[in-house]
């Protein structure tokens, strides 16, 4: 499967959350050898979207010339799109962000309903791409925290893919967690090899992989007492 990586982390490789990606990407090519292209997005230079629209009628195409080129590219080119990301106040990083504005272009203005809503029409035959999200946050509780990007990512990408969200992410590159994040990686492993070779993963692991790892009192005493 070829899997383009979009790494939302202004962190980089240091990015608790690819630590997370990383496993998956693991346990997917445990199963299967896997073609994996990583994209730290923010070493692309990519403009904002200016709203003009010129990509969305006639022949299409943006007018703005950058390394958004070859990330369309890369997507349409790709078997599974993975978007690995920490949740910034509740939603996804600046410049993750503007690169999925500027997949307009993917689109054209032409609308059509889609069970109770309307879409674009796409320009491409995209029924072959499976999207999925890994989002990682600093907080312990993972409840009133990634629902507004987790219904983004359904919206954007018509109800399909996967997301998965780890609380307590920083806990990922700290040594002393590892009795605790080594199980946690473990069972990452095994859903990508469960997506890898089924195409799903089973809702109880989701569930599993998803719960904090640690009591979220006890995580954020050992924060707050490196605060002050
Ligand atoms: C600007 C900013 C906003 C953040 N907003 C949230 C938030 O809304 N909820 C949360 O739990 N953590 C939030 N965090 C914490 C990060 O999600 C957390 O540190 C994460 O582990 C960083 O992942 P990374 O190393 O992959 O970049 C925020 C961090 C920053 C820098």
């Amino acid at each position: 499967m070829r899997i383009l990586v979009l790494n939302g982390s202004p962190k980089r490789d240091r990015s608790d959350t690819m630590v997370v990606t990383r496993a998956f990407l693991e346990g997917m090519n445990e199963a299967a050898p896997q073609d994996v292209k990583v994209i730290d997005v923010i070493d692309k230079h990519v403009e904002y979207c200016t709203g003009c629209f010129s990509c969305m009628f006639g022949a299409g195409g943006c007018v703005i010339e950058d390394d958004m080129r070859g990330i369309l590219e890369d997507i349409l080119s790709s078997d599974l799109l993975l978007l690995s990301f920490p949740l910034y106040c509740y939603g996804m990083p600046a410049p993750l962000k503007a690169v999925i504005d500027r997949v307009l272009p993917l689109s054209s203005m032409e609308m059509q309903k889609s069970g109770e809503r309307y879409e674009h029409v796409g320009r491409n035959d995209l029924s072959g791409l499976r999207y999925m999200m890994i989002c990682g946050c600093g907080f312990p509780n993972s409840k009133h925290n990634f629902e507004a990007v987790v219904m983004q990512f359904r919206l954007l990408f018509h109800g399909s893919g996967i997301a998965l969200t780890m609380p307590e992410c920083p806990m990922f590159n700290a040594k002393a967690a590892e009795p605790v994040t080594g199980p946690r990686l473990e069972l990452v492993r095994r859903a990508g090899a469960q997506f890898a070779s089924g195409g799903a993963i089973d809702e109880a692991l989701m569930a599993e992989i998803c719960s904090p790892m640690i009591p979220e009192e006890v995580y954020a005493s050992i924060v707050n007492s490196g605060v002050k």
